[in-house]
């Protein structure tokens, strides 16, 4: 008989830990984001938060109050300038990388056939190539390490699609191609590669929509728990991939979405 004991007892909850873990968060210092953040910290991580907007001031008070380290750069994503700054600064600041959470992203709701190039091209750049580019340089601090986690952010429309979002949909759909593809590749060197897929959570990158009450009811009818996301339904994942409680995880898109995607 194979014997599981000497396995089994060295577990313990330290296996959620982050401590004396960096991790990266683009875009943490609003929405969704700012939960992952909060999260990560509570666990124990110190962080660096790439930010496109002015305001930092609550986040910051939020992590330093957990009593954890954050580093601020603000730039554009778009800009591979920006993405190369953000691992220099970074290793300047914390000398590693242990943690990379691709969250940042916008949508744009548009029939298909106004969509102007313009917007397309944009939402693809945040939501698709800054995923890949700073995945891809973050990648090559983590081989060094040999360990690393990234959590890329897809949607319930990595799945399927809905109307008036086209780049938003395709966008997301390729972040599973990406998570997938990082997984397959980087998997020899420790890291592991995984995505979390939220459903529906009224922040302000769907402002335009979740405000129409119509809509909004349609979505809850369709959400077998019966309401929306809130940012703490996030955060207890967050922790899990980014911790070594997942370390044979490597891959795969957890949907948090209250039962949306299961649904007709
Ligand atoms: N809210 C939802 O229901 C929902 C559902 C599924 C997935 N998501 C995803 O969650 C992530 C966070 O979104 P959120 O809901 O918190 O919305 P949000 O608009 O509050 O946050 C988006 C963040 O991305 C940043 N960002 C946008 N464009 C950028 C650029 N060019 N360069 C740098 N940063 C940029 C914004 O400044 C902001 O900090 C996004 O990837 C979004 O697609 C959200």
């Amino acid at each position: 008989m194979i014997r599981m004991s000497k396995e089994m007892t060295a577990f313990t909850m330290d296996i959620f830990s982050l401590k004396g873990k960096v991790a990266i968060i683009t875009g943490a210092n609003q929405g969704l984001g700012m939960g992952y953040a909060y999260a990560l910290a509570a666990a124990g991580a110190d962080l660096f938060i790439p930010h496109l907007t002015d305001d930092v001031s609550e986040v910051k008070q939020l992590v330093e109050g957990l009593g954890r380290k954050v580093v601020f750069l603000r730039g554009d994503l778009r800009d591979k300038k920006h993405i190369q700054e953000i691992v220099d600064k970074c290793l300047e600041e914390y000398g590693r990388i242990d943690i990379l959470v691709n969250n940042a992203g916008m949508n744009k709701f548009c029939d298909f056939l106004d969509f102007q190039d313009e917007d397309y091209e944009n939402v693809i750049a945040v939501n698709l190539n800054a995923v890949y580019f700073l995945s891809h340089k973050v990648a090559k601090v983590m081989v060094r390490q040999r360990s690393g986690k990234i959590i890329n952010i897809g949607s319930a429309l990595s799945f399927t699609a809905d109307k008036k979002c086209p780049p938003y949909v395709i966008s997301k759909h390729g972040v599973i191609g990406i998570t997938r593809t990082l997984a397959n590749e980087l998997g020899q060197y420790n890291i592991q590669a995984n995505a979390i897929a939220p459903g529906f959570f009224q922040t302000d990158v769907n402002k335009d929509i979740s405000s129409d009450k119509a809509f909004y009811d349609k979505i809850t009818g369709r959400i077998p728990l019966g309401r929306w996301g809130s940012v703490y339904d996030l955060m207890g994942a967050v922790v899990f991939l980014a911790s070594s409680a997942s370390d044979y995880i490597n891959g795969w898109t957890l949907g948090i979405d209250g039962g949306f995607s299961t649904t007709l």
